[in-house]
């Protein structure tokens, strides 16, 4: 008999048995389904995110799955708050750290350059580079020892699409983390943590949530249609579910050989848009 797709897995399956895995922008989206998933692959779950209500969701779920999870409520551009939550939370689980999915981030305010305020510039920045900085920052103490896995969740904009009108500020992080990934990469292999980054094309999630269109992105739009559909693969955005796949087998041994590399996972959007 098969129990439910989603409950948690004590069998030889689980690929991540034993693990302690760290998930920012954990409360939605993304980071929700891959803490999810990697709960039902035996890991033992901390959960970042600044919202805590929907954080406690995901730690109810899991929890009445069978899995382990703690809620560290917590802002990432906050170094402080990271550095006794990350201390608190692996305490929970035995000091170590083996997966960290540094993931939160927000889409910010869309402009023009021209009329972008400096505040929501350094807003966007904040969340996406200086809190994936933090994040890594903090998470190397107790990954150091026994080597793991980090996965950064930078995008398709940024790096192969520049015709999102108003995102160049969302794209400018976005390609920033994906050389934090590589210089990362090559500066802890030695002590076995493999570094990974992921760039999403549209998935469905809350991230409108975090995005604010200013009107002056009209005057910078240039018309751009593919009568085809900008979705070769399927005509709709990807699955959090979809993604969270890939992150649990970068996270896993079976990606032992793969380090500082950039995965695109959008259906090939991104090569049709560019
Ligand atoms: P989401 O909005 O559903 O989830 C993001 C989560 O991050 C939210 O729970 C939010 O509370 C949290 N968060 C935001 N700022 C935070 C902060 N300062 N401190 C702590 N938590 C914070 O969005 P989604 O789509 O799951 O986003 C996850 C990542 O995926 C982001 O880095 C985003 O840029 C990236 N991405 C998303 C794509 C999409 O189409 N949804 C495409 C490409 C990349």
């Amino acid at each position: 008999m098969t129990g439910h797709p989603l409950e948690i897995k004590a069998d030889g399956n689980a690929r991540l048995k034993g693990r302690v895995a760290l998930v920012t922008g954990a409360a939605s989206g993304i980071g929700r389904s891959a803490a999810l998933l990697m709960a039902r692959h035996g890991a033992r779950l901390l959960l970042a995110d600044r919202d805590g209500e929907r954080l406690a969701e995901v730690e109810k779920v899991i929890r009445d799955r069978g899995g382990e999870a703690l809620s560290l409520p917590l802002d990432i551009t906050d170094e402080a708050a990271i550095e006794k939550a990350f201390k608190e939370g692996t305490a929970r689980f035995g000091g170590k750290l083996h997966v960290l999915f540094a993931n939160a981030g927000i889409n910010g305010t869309l402009s023009p350059i021209e009329s972008m305020p400096l505040e929501e510039w350094s807003k966007t920045v904040d969340v996406n580079l200086k809190g994936t900085f933090l994040t890594v920052k903090h998470a190397i103490p107790y990954l150091k020892e026994q080597g793991g896995s980090i996965i950064i969740t930078s995008s398709v904009n940024g790096n192969r699409i520049f015709s999102n009108f108003g995102f160049s500020t969302y794209s400018t992080t976005k390609a920033g983390q994906v050389a934090f990934a590589k210089m990362a990469a090559l500066e802890l292999a030695q002590y076995r943590i493999r570094v990974n980054v992921i760039c999403p094309g549209a998935i469905s999630t809350n991230i409108d949530e975090s995005t604010e269109t200013l009107p002056e992105v009209e005057e910078i739009r240039i018309p751009v249609e593919f009568p085809a559909g900008d979705q070769p693969l399927r005509n709709g955005p990807g699955s959090p579910r979809e993604v969270a796949n890939l992150v649990l087998f970068l996270a896993s041994d079976e990606a032992s050989h793969v380090t500082g590399t950039e995965i695109y996972i959008d259906g090939a959007e991104s090569l049709i848009r560019g």
